[in-house]
């Protein structure tokens, strides 16, 4: 079993486009494929979920649809607020929480702090205004003002990364049949296996996960060495 998934949450658009919706309609059907992919992944005895739920490249999209994807999150931390002790999951927010709202900040701030006080091996992080490269740059901003700065190795270098704590995801997935990283997890996906799929994120479902972990399982892992 992989310790930690981590999923590119893409085709929301053409799911909706297929059907004659807009865009945004897309995006609430999405949300909803999250949380059930997120009770899947702990009923599983998967500890990591990390999930790409808004891009620092995802500002270019219409005003629109990035309030409506902003309102979704706000939605869904704001549920977590009064749900999150008893679903039992730690959830985190990697990103550059400075370029969001103060409303959404704050939301964030206090899901982060309610998941402090629980007790569970259950990981979800949302990647939100998050940027692969633009967490490099901010780790290396961060080392640089560090007063204590450590000499700089890749172990030491991590810790000043968004993803700080959480082991590298041994399976990365990418739906609705783009190949490509986009942005997502550069330094943590060094070794990590790769699923595509051409089923669309609103489409995926339990059965999509475990062909995905079914592919994983039969992969040689090596890192570079030899058997
Ligand atoms: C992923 O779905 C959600 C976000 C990027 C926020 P898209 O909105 O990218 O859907 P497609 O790729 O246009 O179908
Ligand atoms: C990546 O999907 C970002 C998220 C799913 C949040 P995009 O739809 O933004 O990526 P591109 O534009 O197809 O590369
Ligand atoms: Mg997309």
């Amino acid at each position: 079993m992989p310790r930690h998934i981590a999923i590119v949450m893409d085709g929301n658009g053409r799911w909706a486009k297929k059907r004659g919706l807009p865009r945004t309609a897309g995006h609430a059907v999405g949300a909803e494929t999250f949380r059930k992919i997120a009770y899947a992944c702990r009923d599983m005895g998967i500890e990591y979920l990390t999930v790409y739920a808004f891009s620092t490249e995802n500002w270019k999209r219409s005003r629109d649809e990035v309030n409506t994807i902003m309102e979704l999150l706000k939605k869904y931390l704001n549920e977590l607020v009064d749900t999150l002790v008893e679903k039992g999951v730690h959830v985190k927010v990697l990103g550059d929480k400075s370029g969001l709202s103060p409303e959404l900040q704050e939301l964030i701030r206090k899901v982060e702090a309610i998941s402090d006080t629980i007790d569970s091996p259950y990981h979800a992080n949302i990647c939100i205004n998050y940027g692969g490269r633009d967490e490099i740059i901010k780790a290396a901003q961060k080392w640089a003002e560090d007063p204590e700065r450590p000499p700089l190795t890749e172990e030491s270098f991590s810790h000043y990364l968004y993803s700080d704590g959480i082991p590298d995801p041994d399976l990365v997935i990418r739906p609705s049949g783009e190949q490509r990283l986009s942005n997502f997890l550069l330094w943590q996906s060094a070794y990590s296996e790769f699923y595509f799929t051409d089923t669309l994120w609103p489409d995926f479902d339990e059965n999509t996960l475990r062909e995905a972990i079914k592919a994983y399982q039969r992969r040689d892992r090596r890192f570079g060495g030899a058997k």
